[in-house]
């Protein structure tokens, strides 16, 4: 089959890799018809290059039709499912209070790390990933949500990663009916966060360098800003000088710029007095810059305030302002997404006819497998009002 393979930095090619087989009682195999690129394989990309060896299959925003299921599976062949991004048993301890990301029997041991995700490193369980013809679903009788047949895949397709992840980034921010909330970052998990956050009732300010990422959100009724100005500033003149109740950071560690920030400046005269041996891979590896985001958040929510951090982080040794964060009371909450936790609520919310979330306007790009390459790189150059690009490996 056609898959598309992580072959070094900034280099992903579609090969010929063997079919993937069921191999436990409990997996299934699909057929993939969509399979998206996420802002988190851009850190394969590059950031977390170190832990991908050349020929893994990438991708973990996968669904289609189940072409093989084995006896323990809960799947047909025929069955129409989506597969989130991690793999859980259901059962363990974590499973059982949406923790699926912890799950006990999937967790990978040998690198301290939480659940198995698809197509996401060795820290992660090196999974065969989903942007490809075909993928083996481990755990089957538990992760894949089934879907009906009348929705458009792109009705569906975002249950495996984007939608929960802003669900819970947004369910972790709101601590009351009417908040408000700056969401920073208005790629695909910060528009979602955004469009959520407005249905139940928060005031939404978001902030986003790309033009045409603030221009969806504003269509969402977003107040949008331009993180090369002084949203900060306005942002807290538009909440009495306090800030939002909530910051949610859908950026992480790929941030651009604003290292002039009073907390990035902190940042980078604390590396000048860690060890050498740990600064030099700091500055290289997570930069300040990369950490822009998350010093705003810090600086622009209110004092008692929540930050709810659903970009991605992956230093060992980021410098923290300590004392701001004591200081302001905040409350931080982070991780990756518990997709089955939160899919029983969305689910009615992506197949209700008035499209409450907006799901018909949020792919701006629907490419042949084979054009994998070239998308990523177009996804994260920003280029032609790229928002979300869907992979159809059928086409
Ligand atoms: N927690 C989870 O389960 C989970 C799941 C999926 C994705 N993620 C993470 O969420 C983050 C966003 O993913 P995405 O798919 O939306 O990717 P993306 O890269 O398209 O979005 C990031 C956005 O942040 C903007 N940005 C960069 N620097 C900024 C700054 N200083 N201030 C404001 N905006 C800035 C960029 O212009 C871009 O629009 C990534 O870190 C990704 O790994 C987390
Ligand atoms: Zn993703
Ligand atoms: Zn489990």
């Amino acid at each position: 089959m056609k898959a598309v393979t992580w072959q070094g930095p900034r280099k992903m090619s579609v090969e010929d890799v063997p079919d993937p087989r069921l191999e436990e009682p409990s997996d299934a195999i699909i057929e993939v018809t969509s399979t998206a690129i996420c802002g988190s394989d851009l850190h394969l990309y590059e950031v977390l290059g170190p832990f991908m060896r050349p020929g893994d299959i990438v991708g973990h925003e996968s669904m289609g039709r189940v072409v093989d299921a084995g006896p323990e599976s809960n799947l047909h062949p025929g069955d129409r499912v989506v597969v989130p991004f991690q793999i859980a048993c259901g059962n363990c301890y974590f499973c059982q209070q949406g923790l699926q990301t912890q799950c006990e029997t999937t967790q990978v041991t040998a690198q301290g790390s939480g659940a198995m995700l698809f197509g996401y490193s060795e820290i992660y369980g090196s999974v065969p990933g989903g942007q490809a013809e075909y993928l083996r679903v481990p755990h089957a009788d538990y992760g894949p949500i089934k879907v009906g047949d009348e929705l458009p895949d792109h009705r569906y397709l975002f249950l495996s990663d984007v939608l929960p992840t802003a669900w819970q980034a947004v369910a972790y921010a709101l601590r009351s009916p009417g908040d408000s909330v700056a969401v920073l970052g208005l790629g695909p998990i910060g528009q979602f966060c955004a469009r959520i956050a407005q249905h139940l009732g928060m005031t939404v300010y978001a902030i986003d360098p790309v033009p045409e990422r603030r221009e969806m959100a504003a269509r969402h009724g977003a107040v949008v800003y331009d993180s090369t100005e002084d949203s900060v500033g306005q942002i807290k003149e538009a909440t009495q000088g306090r800030g939002p109740d909530a910051v949610i950071d859908a950026v992480g560690m790929e941030a651009h710029g604003d290292a002039q920030s009073r907390l990035a400046k902190f940042a980078q005269r604390s590396v000048q007095f860690l060890p050498d041996k740990l600064g030099k891979p700091v500055m290289e590896k997570a930069g300040m810059d990369r950490l822009a985001a998350l010093y705003t958040g810090i600086e622009l929510v209110r004092r008692g305030g929540t930050l709810s951090l659903s970009g991605v982080y992956g230093g060992q040794a980021s410098p923290l302002p300590m004392l701001t964060l004591f200081d302001k009371q905040i409350q931080v909450t982070m991780g990756q997404a518990n997709v089955r936790r939160w899919v029983e609520e969305i689910l009615p919310l992506v197949e209700d006819s008035d499209d409450p979330l907006g799901l018909e306007d949020f792919v701006t790009h629907r490419l042949p497998l084979s054009e994998a390459p070239s998308a990523y790189e177009m996804f994260q150059k920003k280029e032609d009002g790229c928002i979300k690009v869907v992979l159809d490996p059928t086409a």
